[in-house]
C-alpha cells in the first residue's frame, strides 16, 4: 500500500466517551488481583465498579455507590458470610446487588435498595466483565487459554494507566512501526524500519503482520532467541478481538529459516477504557520456548517484563499522553483533525472501520 492521504480512517478525537462499545466484554482485572476476602474497586467505561469474591468464590461486580447516601461501596467491609456492608449506615448487599440486611428501625428493607450488578466471568486468569444492556454471552470471550496452558513459560501479569483514550492505544499496537523509534534500543532499531505488512480479518476478528529479512536482532528478542545471535528474520502477528483484546506472536529466527527453528513471545495486550481519557493496560507474556539452561529462565522472565514495562510506561505512556494532549488543544482551536496516513496505518485503518461496524450495532 503507498504512502497517501486517504481521508477514511475518520477524524482523530481527544474524546470518544459516545463512542464506547456496550455489548462486549472487557478485562477488569487479573484474577490474581481480586484477592479473597479483599475489596478492589476500579473505573471502567466512566463507572466506578466494586468488585469481590463472594462466599462461594466467585467474583461479584455491583456499581460502586450505595443506594441510602451514594457512599462508594469499595470503602466498606467484606463480611465473613460473603455480603458487602455499606460503610457508612451499614447497609448489606448481596453477589447480585440486592440489600439483603438493615441493622435500622424494624429493618424493613426500602424497594428502591438495590445496587445495579454486572456480569462477570472469570477465564484465563482473566476477570471480564459486560458492561452493556445485552444478554452477556461467555461465548463470546475471546480465546486468551494460551494463558492457562502457558506454565513455567508464562511472564508476570502486569497493569498499568495510560492518560490516553482507547483509541490512541490500540492504534498504537496495531502499528508497530513505532517500535524503531520510540523503542529503539529495546524492540527496534533502524533496521526493523523497512517491514512487509499484512492485514487479514476473520469475522470481526484482525490480524496485522509485520515481517523483515535478515536485521539486526532487538535486544529484547535476543533474549527469548540466543543471547549471541546478530542478525536473522523477526516476525510480528498481532491478532486484535473488540474492543481491545490483542495477542502478538513475535520471534525471530536465522535468516531463511522457519519459525519453527526460531523463537520468541506470545505479548499479551488487554485494553479497557477507564474513562474517555485514560485506557487500563493489562499485559503479560508467555514463551514459546524455555531456554536450554533452565537455571537462567527466571532471570531473562524478570528481564522480558522489566523491559517491556520500560518500553510500555516509560515510552509508550508518555507519548500517547502527549499526543492526546496537542490533540485536545487542536481541537479546542476549531482544527478538524484527519491524520495524514501513511502505508503502516493498514491496521488501524481496518480496526477503525471494524470498530464502526460494530458500534452501528450496539444499542
Ligand atoms: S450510605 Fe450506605 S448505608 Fe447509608
Ligand atoms: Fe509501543
Amino acid at each position: 500500500m503507498p504512502s497517501s492521504t486517504q481521508p477514511d480512517i475518520g477524524e482523530m478525537s481527544s474524546d470518544a466517551s459516545s463512542r464506547f462499545l456496550r455489548n462486549t466484554w472487557y478485562v477488569a482485572a487479573w484474577s490474581q488481583d481480586v484477592a479473597a476476602g479483599s475489596i478492589f474497586s476500579r473505573r471502567i467505561l466512566g463507572e466506578r465498579v466494586v468488585f469481590f469474591r463472594a462466599a462461594t468464590g466467585t467474583v461479584a461486580a455491583l456499581a460502586d455507590y450505595c443506594p441510602h447516601r451514594f457512599a462508594p461501596l469499595h470503602l466498606g467491609a467484606l463480611l465473613p458470610n460473603g455480603r458487602l456492608q455499606c460503610g457508612y449506615h451499614g447497609l448489606e448487599f448481596d453477589a447480585a446487588g440486592a440489600c439483603v440486611h438493615n441493622p435500622h428501625g424494624n429493618g424493613v428493607i426500602p424497594p428502591a435498595a438495590h445496587v445495579p450488578a454486572y456480569p462477570v466471568v472469570e477465564r484465563h486468569g482473566i476477570v471480564w466483565i459486560w458492561m452493556g444492556k445485552r444478554t452477556a454471552d461467555p461465548a463470546l470471550i475471546p480465546d486468551f487459554s494460551i494463558l492457562e496452558d502457558a506454565g513455567e513459560k508464562l511472564g508476570r501479569h502486569d497493569h498499568i494507566i495510560f492518560d490516553a483514550n482507547i483509541d490512541f492505544v490500540t492504534t498504537n499496537l496495531l502499528d508497530l512501526s513505532h517500535v524503531s523509534f520510540l523503542h529503539e534500543g529495546i524492540l527496534g532499531n533502524a533496521e526493523t524500519i523497512a517491514a512487509d505488512i499484512g492485514v487479514r480479518q476473520e469475522g470481526t476478528t484482525l490480524f496485522v503482520t509485520r515481517e523483515q529479512s535478515n536485521v539486526r536482532i532487538p535486544p529484547l528478542y535476543r533474549l527469548t532467541y540466543k543471547p549471541d545471535a546478530e542478525v536473522g528474520d523477526l516476525w510480528r502477528v498481532m491478532r486484535w478481538d473488540a474492543p481491545g483484546c490483542m495477542i502478538l506472536d513475535s520471534g525471530t529466527t536465522a535468516p531463511g529459516a522457519s519459525r519453527d527453528d526460531g523463537s520468541g513471545y506470545y505479548g499479551i495486550h488487554l485494553l479497557t477504557p477507564e474513562t474517555a481519557t485514560t485506557t487500563h493496560y493489562h499485559f503479560s507474556s508467555v514463551r514459546r520456548h524455555l531456554s536450554a539452561i533452565e537455571s537462567q529462565d527466571e532471570a531473562i522472565k524478570a528481564e522480558i517484563a522489566r523491559l517491556r514495562r520500560i518500553a510500555f510506561e516509560g515510552q509508550d505512556a508518555p507519548m500517547m499522553a502527549a499526543q492526546q494532549e496537542t490533540v485536545r488543544e487542536l481541537e479546542a482551536q476549531g482544527r478538524m483533525l484527519r491524520p495524514a496516513l501513511l502505508s503502516v496505518d493498514a491496521g488501524p485503518q481496518r480496526y477503525r472501520r471494524i470498530m464502526d461496524t460494530l458500534l452501528a450495532a450496539d444499542s
